[in-house]
């Protein structure tokens, strides 16, 4: 059995200082499973790293074999299975998220470049660092040997928030809803979609009025992140590490076959969605794989809905033109 290497960038901040424990624990990979873990951050931020690495060492995780912690990218993607590229500024109260652009841009394509020259080949790449999707674009156009199948941007805790949303209304449990979409940017511009959801079989759109759709939950889910930061005074961690296991979990190990998950992928020009952007689309995964579900029906509310989106991804990539 291989050992899997796993690398946390911004471990010792407040999602990394989440995942770390639960990677580590098993909950990515399986508690059978052995992992080489290791740990990206900044040189200031090196002794709080290194306080995270002793508290690793003291759980006496079975499955950990070794922790690197380092402020050098090279030598945190050596080899590299799976990357969860965490590290980078968080917003504060009253910012947009596309705000920290060009702030954290420049994280992304050093990151890139180091994964291009260290990484396994076969390495998947989950950006959770804001904005996530055009700083998911950066990395991968800094990474030109690898695969763009390799690199995506998390929309799951969008995809997350909007189960718990209409689980709420409809009196139902998460595990219940299946077929639901998040599509487009991790921002107030996404579009959580339950055109094609289903609880318990019925048509989830037939349980809830459209008022109720386009007035609250659409903007609800838009805004959750916004209200974490608002009630906490620190943006989503516990929410946002364990979004980021399903995404990768599912990524490496399959999806369920009668249900979808929102992944933000390079698009193919799928739903008539620009190349060149990573946009967020219904995905099944299999085998290590995703496939975009195809030829859904899209009315022309959801359409509209894909096309806000896809213009502002379209104008944040212009905005990181000499980066990419
Ligand atoms: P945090 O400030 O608590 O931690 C970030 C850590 O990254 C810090 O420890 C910092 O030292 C480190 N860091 C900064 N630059 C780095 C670099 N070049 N290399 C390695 N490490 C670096 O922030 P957080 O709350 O953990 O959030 C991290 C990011 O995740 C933010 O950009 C936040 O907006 C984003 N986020 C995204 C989602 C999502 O759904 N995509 C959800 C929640 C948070
Ligand atoms: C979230 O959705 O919780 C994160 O992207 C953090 C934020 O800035 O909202």
């Amino acid at each position: 059995m291989s050992i899997k290497t796993i690398t946390i960038t911004g471990a010792a901040g407040q999602i990394g200082y989440q995942l770390a424990f639960r990677i580590a624990s098993g909950q990515l990979l399986g508690t059978g499973e052995k992992m080489n873990l290791k740990l990206l951050e900044i040189p200031i931020a090196l002794d709080a790293l290194n306080g995270v690495a002793m508290e690793l060492d003291d759980c006496a995780f079975p499955s950990l074999e070794t922790i690197t912690a380092t402020d050098n990218a090279s030598v945190a993607f050596q080899d590299c299975d799976y990357a969860f590229l965490v590290g980078a500024k968080p917003r504060g109260p009253g910012m947009e998220r596309s705000d920290l652009l060009i702030e954290n841009a420049g994280i992304f394509s050093i990151q890139g470049n180091a994964i291009n020259k260290c990484a396994n080949r076969n390495i998947k790449v989950l950006v959770v660092g804001n904005p996530a999707n055009t700083n998911a674009l950066i990395t991968m156009s800094n990474a030109p040997d690898i695969d763009p199948k390799s690199f995506s941007a998390m929309m799951r805790l969008d995809h997350n928030r909007a189960l718990a949303q209409l689980a709420e209304k409809t009196d139902s449990h998460v595990t219940s809803i299946k077929k639901l979409t998040v599509w487009g940017n991790h921002s107030t511009t996404q579009y959580p979609d339950i055109h094609h959801a289903t609880i318990n079989d019925k048509q989830a759109i037939d349980l809830v009025s459209l008022d109720w759709m386009k007035n609250t939950f659409i903007p609800n889910v838009q805004n959750r992140g916004a209200k974490i930061i608002q009630a906490r005074g620190l943006s989503s961690a516990a929410s946002a590490a364990s979004a980021a296991i399903d995404h990768v979990r599912n990524w490496a190990f399959g999806s369920s076959d009668n249900d979808w998950i929102s992944m933000a992928i390079p698009s193919d020009g799928s739903y008539g969605i620009s190349e060149g952007i990573i946009f967020s689309f219904p995905v099944r995964c299999e085998k290590g794989d995703y496939e975009i579900i195809s030829r859904l029906e899209m009315n022309k509310y959801s359409e509209d809905c894909l096309k806000i989106s896809e213009a502002e991804l379209l104008e944040e990539r212009k905005a990181v033109e000499h980066l990419l």
